[in-house]
């Protein structure tokens, strides 16, 4: 079917011209003697707006319902009022209806009566805003690595190791326990692959692999935890951005991941500035004003010795008691990087007891030289770390987590053969999300979201 977008229609150039148009009706307006028709594409938060003489046209009634898909010929031009433009139709066709029960005849509904309703609530204007920001912002981070010589690997989804050491696995498996089988290793080896298997939880150790030969790699997948926490920034499936850097230690890995953030920011605040406009609207008052100031500010790094400081003298009763040694919740992140810095904070050197047996463990003996990224509003956005290359010291981390290092041969491979330092992070697609458009749950930042309970 030969139509233009309605992003197309809407730059002006086509004015005068004859155009074809197709597209949901958004609204309807009825009057004496005109009607006037608003449809949206997907292309365009913007509607654009059908006018129809009643005296001239005919037929055009059963193409008004709201929700109906419809194709409309007309001349564009300047519109009566305001400074856009208009279609006056010449002819209107049915390709679709749409009968009264359509649910999203109604204007405002909550959030989470449209959780409930995932295959119609992406024709809202949130969710058509919400997608081509995240659209934008993926393709800007493909830009921004491709740009800056790294290549795009495909880690594996299916896999035998857990990278996180957490337990939150999903497995992956084609038959059922049974009483036949004597034991558990019995039950593997009769499996598909003959071991126990699992959806990834990160792709950073096959990560690590490549750019042992490539130098700088990326990933971008959706990868899977069981975690079961349910809150407005866990999703049990999620996209994840890792990428791994051959040479590099921590300070350099810390400067790739704000440079990255700052460009992905201004990549959205140019490519988007309806949506953005819009969410700052109807979502977060000053959106815009907090995403340009991150791209110009200069992001806070804080020690997470320094840090457990602030939060022991802040005064505030935390639900979490504060003490060294303890992982920072999310009501800590939020004090650090909302009341204190007001700004993205990288806290560095956490207590090695709390984070992932893989993190290069720092000359103290008790810190490893790890990082979390963190941003007002949401906390955590990006875990990063040096990787640990000392296989005594890799292997006594393991040990202590009680992780079998027999299964992570080839991953100590990488320490024995031509090692050398490197460095990685991983972004939450979902989590860089929820901060570029200020929604506050990560059920609406994705097409259709899998979390504790809810498969729909
Ligand atoms: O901090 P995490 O667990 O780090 C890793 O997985 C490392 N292997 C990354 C690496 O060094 N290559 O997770 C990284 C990021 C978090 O900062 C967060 O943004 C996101 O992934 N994330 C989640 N997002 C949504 N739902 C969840 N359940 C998430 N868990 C982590
Ligand atoms: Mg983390």
């Amino acid at each position: 079917m030969k139509h233009i977008d309605i992003k197309k229609i809407f730059d002006g150039s086509l004015v005068g011209q004859k155009v074809t148009v197709c597209g949901w009706v958004r609204t309807c307006r009825d009057s004496k003697n005109m009607a006037f028709l608003e449809l949206n594409d997907g292309t365009s938060l913007k509607h654009l707006q059908v006018v129809i003489d009643k005296s001239v046209m005919k037929g055009y009634e059963n193409c008004t319902a709201l929700g109906s898909a419809v194709k409309v010929e007309g001349t564009l031009v300047k519109a009566v009022s305001g400074n856009g433009v208009e279609i006056n139709a010449e002819n209107i066709a049915l390709l679709g209806e749409c009968p009264p029960d359509y649910p999203m005849q109604k204007k405002k509904h909550t959030m989470e009566y449209l959780r409930t309703i995932p295959h119609l609530r992406v024709r809202t204007n949130t969710f058509n805003a919400m997608l081509r920001v995240r659209s934008a912002l993926s393709y800007a981070i493909h830009r921004y690595f491709q740009q800056n010589g790294y290549v795009y690997v495909h880690t594996p989804i299916i896999t035998g190791s857990d990278c996180e050491g957490a337990g939150e696995i999903f497995r992956v498996t084609t038959h059922d326990w049974n009483d036949s089988y004597k034991t558990q290793k019995e039950y593997y080896d009769a499996d598909f692959f003959g071991q126990k298997a699992g959806l990834t939880v990160s792709g950073q150790l096959e990560g690590e692999m490549a750019a042992m030969a490539m130098g700088k790699i990326y990933t971008f997948g959706p990868t899977f935890r069981a975690e079961n926490s349910n809150t407005t920034r866990h999703a049990a499936e999620f996209w994840q951005i890792e990428p791994e850097v051959a040479f590099a230690e921590l300070p350099d890995i810390i400067e790739i991941a704000e440079e990255l953030i700052k460009y992905i920011i201004n990549a959205v605040l140019t490519e988007c500035p309806d949506e953005i406009a819009f969410f700052d609207e109807r979502f977060e008052k000053g959106l815009t004003q907090k995403l340009k100031n991150v791209v110009e500010s200069e992001f806070k790094v804080l020690d997470y010795t320094e840090a457990i400081d602030i939060l022991k003298k802040s005064g505030k009763q935390f639900v979490y008691p504060v003490e060294w040694g303890c992982d920072l919740q999310t009501e800590h992140e939020r004090y650090i990087t909302e009341e204190v810095f007001n700004k993205p904070v990288f806290v560095i050197n956490y207590p090695k007891d709390i984070k992932a047996f893989y993190m290069k463990q720092n000359p103290d003996g008790k810190t490893v030289a790890a990082t979390d990224l963190l941003v007002p509003g949401i906390g955590e956005i990006i875990g990063c770390s040096e990787r640990e290359v000392d296989t005594e010291k890799l292997t006594a981390a393991m040990k202590e987590r009680h992780i079998n290092v027999d299964e992570y041969k080839n991953y100590m491979d990488l320490r024995k053969f031509g090692a050398c330092p490197h460095s990685g992070f991983g972004l939450g697609l979902e989590r860089i999300l929820l901060y570029v458009t200020g929604l506050g749950n990560i059920r609406d930042v994705q097409l259709f979201p899998r979390t504790v309970g809810d498969l729909k």
